[in-house]
């Protein structure tokens, strides 16, 4: 493949020429899809017109129906040129496809036996010749024909004009989408489906069609999608004010796809993992995602869709701004406090690793070589947070003023993040010009906070320093603006108020001081013995604090702080002290007697199950690793793990026993409390199994056996796995037969035996790679065992090497097969320098081994180049 040139940010130009309308009409068969495009093109300067097109078989091209020769315009390998148009005309292409050769799964492709499409970020040009950039909106009007007997479905954006039959027993439908947009949100599905169908009138009196097609035989596992879509519909018009704007909502599922979902215009195309959900099959956890992503492309209607992106150097502006509504849906039903540890544990184990690699950019981009690398934790994840940040400073109602005049200017409009921060700013008459440092630098920044109590004054003397270490490419940074979200507490975990002009009561409960400089002191008074701080409440910037810990403080945080993430963050702060002193030791730990009466005391306290099943979670060994720059002592790291752990099972045991033994739940029950139930008896059972493997396995077996609820069986499952209980290959082998025809069942099997930790793991998945179950061509089934194998650090760096090579082999498979899931898995790679010598070589001589291959795709090439230069 030729080098595919880098662009940047700051490069961009409007295009010669826009399109206002497209005619497609689609002629579908699973070798030969003939695409006719019917484009109406006007100039907006001068210049020659450039489609873009890859992989197409080019027929024909006439300019207001005369045909042109070849000599009358530039054909290359990317794209299609033309000189000398009028300043409006008609033009024709015909193109051909291969669906069924598209293992890439962008443009038109087969899933199972449907067709359907993925065109963002630059898929549509897999279709046909267009300008397939996100500032060219059209209106759209798709003609589709197929077999009617394979295919009963027909379906693209939009309202349904007419349909009717042809000739050789094919028929046809012709959807129109009258809301202009960008090609990027194009779709059609054509297939034989079980379809759900329900209705939703809107605040402003639209009845619109709701539609969920799956596979047949699923229709029942479509119900919580479809009553999780109702309630992103009013949830969006309750707290954002937003209705939704077509007649119809339709949602396909589909078993091949890269990526959750796609928020294409009426038309959502979702990976089958996010759409079906029963107790038998899903998890109370998929149940979440289930409704968070239905939210999250329902949600981008609004941010995303009616106001879209000017360039793909912009995509938080749609990403971020849609993944904090869709944190706020799942909050405001659900559990606040459970939804922000899940968030904040994504930033601290995955956006600080990439924040700290080769590939670390700023939340806006400003050089993208491919553009399907850049749907990241830090674009996304972080995206969101900085959104969270502007909403910590301007409060809900001043964030919603912002939210109403970013629409009142931009609605049908491509635009920037400057452009939404712009809104914010004259929405609530303040200036946020040093906060859009976020947008341009990355790197993890790190405050320091240094606390002096004078107890002859009664003052408190603090001192905050930031500073953001050097990325690739950026090496000054200037200080960002930091919410900083705290609470001051007494001795006996009573909260003080606190008088300061920096400081104000924010809303959420908390104290907010907002810092800006590189480096501030404040002085608080009136305490008559030393007071106690939470800082950095709810993870109110995505940064990385540094101060000294006091084990005891800690423990007086997780029983008295009023908030739930609080309560969570202390006794992370506890278990990390104990595991990093034990790292330093070579990994020797002896669990101090306070941290453990600190965390008896929160098994038995009244608090929400859900919450204690993450109090105990102690951090994972990726986290642990976070704290380490170069030569991460893994051995180390696994080894106080497991002695954490262990010891925390063994002291706690009663406890945990007497607990578990509370937590009923029935198993079709799917409401809070009983999804909270779960979770912790799942918890407790982990710990007992490791104090008692013996006596436990029995039941263990059960539960992941006895088919009625899948958080059970898995989490049984998970434990067997991972603990090696004695009767592990049995209950493998019964749930594999128990499931073996449902494939997101299958994933979970698969990826439990990705993520264990154990002597045997990396020969395991070697060997499942040649399983009669895994195939490379589902990228879900590739997650489950690869994704999740490379996840697992203790074994991905293995030190004879032989994770790298069995990764490395499957890499350079899907090179050719699907290069955007390739890319996925060269993450850990890129991190070489972090680890010891030998593990840098064979690290390096991986990534040197691909970027030999004459045929490496851009998206591996660019991440290589990335980590081999810098
Ligand atoms: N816009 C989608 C989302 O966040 C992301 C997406 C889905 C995507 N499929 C993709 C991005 C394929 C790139 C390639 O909801
Ligand atoms: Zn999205």
């Amino acid at each position: 493949m030729a080098h595919k040139q880098a662009k940047y940010r700051s490069d961009y130009r409007a295009p010669a020429f826009t399109i206002d309308t497209v005619e497609l009409d689609f002629d579908l068969h699973d070798n030969a899809t003939r695409v006719t495009s019917v484009l109406g093109v006007r100039r907006l300067g001068p210049g020659a017109l450039e489609l873009d097109g890859e992989q197409l078989k080019l027929i024909s091209v006439a300019v207001d129906d005369v045909e042109l020769d070849a000599d009358a315009y530039i054909l290359n390998e990317h794209q299609l040129i033309i000189s000398d148009l009028p300043d409006e005309c008609t033009l024709t292409l015909v193109t051909e496809i291969n669906p069924s050769a598209n293992s890439a799964l962008e443009g038109l492709y087969k899933s199972g036996g449907a067709f359907c499409t993925q065109c963002e970020a630059e898929g549509f040009r897999r279709i046909t010749y267009y300008v397939d950039r996100p500032d060219v909106l059209a209106v759209f009007t798709t003609r589709i024909t197929a077999d009617a007997r394979q295919f009963p479905y027909l379906l693209s954006n939009g309202n349904l004009q007419q349909q009717g039959e042809c000739e050789n027993g094919r028929h046809f439908a012709i959807w129109h989408d009258p809301h202009p947009k960008p090609a990027y949100l194009f779709a059609l599905v054509a297939g034989d489906f079980d379809r759900l169908q329900d209705t939703y009138t809107t605040t402003e009196g639209r009845d619109v069609c709701l539609e969920v097609f799956v596979d047949k035989g699923n229709l029942s596992r479509a119900e919580y999608a479809m009553v999780s879509l109702k309630k992103a519909m009013q949830w969006d018009e309750e707290r954002f004010g937003l209705a939704y704007d077509l007649d119809r909502y339709m949602i396909v599922a589909v078993d091949f796809f890269n990526m959750g979902a796609m928020e294409n215009k009426g038309l959502n195309i979702f990976n089958s993992k996010y759409v079906l959900a029963d107790q038998n099959t899903a998890t109370d956890w998929d149940f979440i995602h289930v409704e968070s992503v239905i939210g999250h492309e329902y949600f981008h209607n609004w941010t995303g869709n009616r106001i879209t992106c000017r360039d793909w150097f912009q995509l938080s502006l749609k990403e971020g701004l849609t993944v904090f509504r869709d944190q706020e849906f799942s909050s405001d039903l659900g559990s606040r406090a459970v939804h922000r540890i899940d968030a904040i544990r994504v930033m601290r184990s995955h956006q600080f690793n990439e924040d700290a690699s080769p590939m670390a950019h700023p939340i806006r981009p400003d050089k993208v070589v491919e553009m399907n690398n850049f749907y990241t934790v830090t674009v996304y994840n972080k995206g969101a947070e900085v959104i969270r940040m502007l909403h910590t400073i301007l409060g809900e109602e001043g964030f919603q003023r912002g939210m109403q005049r970013y629409r009142q200017r931009h609605d049908g409009q491509a635009v920037t993040c400057e452009d939404f921060v712009a809104a914010m700013e004259a929405a609530n008459d303040v200036d946020l010009s040093q906060f859009r440092r976020w947008y341009s630098q990355a790197g993890t920044p790190v405050v320091n906070i240094t606390e002096r109590y004078d107890a002859s004054t009664g003052e408190l003397t603090i001192r905050c320093q930031q500073q953001t270490p050097a990325t690739p490419g950026q090496t000054d940074k200037a200080p960002v603006v930091i919410p900083l979200l705290f609470s001051v507490f007494d001795a006996r975990g009573q909260r003080l108020a606190v008088e300061h002009e920096a400081i104000k009561r924010h809303e959420s409960g908390s104290e907010l001081l907002v810092l800006d400089q590189a480096e501030c002191e404040f002085t608080l008074s009136g305490f008559a013995k030393r007071p106690i701080i939470a800082w950095l409440e709810n993870f109110s910037a995505p940064v990385k604090l540094e101060r000294e810990v006091a084990l005891d403080d800690y423990a007086l945080l997780l029983a008295h702080a009023e908030q739930e993430v609080t309560r969570w963050e202390a006794a992370q702060q506890m278990y990390l002290h104990v595991l990093l002193q034990a790292v330093e030791q070579g990994g020797a730990l002896t669990l101090p007697q306070g941290l453990l009466n600190a965390l008896r005391q929160a098994l038995q306290a009244p608090l929400d199950n859900a919450l204690k099943a993450l109090i105990f979670t102690p951090p994972s060994a990726e986290e642990l690793s976070e704290y380490y720059s170069s030569d991460v002592p893994l051995a180390a790291i696994e080894k106080a793990g497991k002695a954490l752990r262990q010891q925390l099972a063994l002291a706690l045991q009663p406890d945990f026993a007497a607990l578990f033994d509370q937590l009923q739940a029935s198993d079709d029950d799917l409401s809070g409390p009983a999804m909270a139930t779960r979770a912790m008896a799942n918890r407790c059972l982990y710990f007992l199994a490791y104090a008692a493997p013996q006596q436990y396995a029995d039941l263990i077996a059960k539960r992941a056996t006895r088919r009625g609820n899948m958080t059970v069986q898995q989490g049984a499952l998970e434990i067997a796995v991972h603990l090696e209980l004695p009767n592990r290959d049995n209950i493998l082998a019964s749930f594999l037969e128990q499931w073996q025809a449902t494939p997101l069942v299958m994933d979970k099997w698969f990826a439990a035996q990705a993520s264990a930790v154990t002597a045997t793991t990396v020969n395991e998945v070697q060997q499942l790679t040649d399983h009669s179950l895994f195939t490379l061509r589902n990228p879900n089934r590739v997650y489950a065992l690869l994704a999740t194998f490379c996840r697992n650090s203790l074994r991905f760096h293995q030190a004879d090497g032989a994770g790298y090579r069995l990764v490395l082999d499957v890499i350079k498979q899907l090179n050719n097969l699907n290069p955007q899931v390739a890319a996925r898995l060269i993450t850990p790679f890129l991190q070489w320098r972090r680890y010891d010598a030998k593990r840098q070589e064979q690290l390096k001589s991986c990534l040197s081994e691909l970027q030999q291959l004459d045929d490496l795709a851009p998206d591996l090439a660019e991440k290589i180049a990335s980590a081999l230069e810098s």
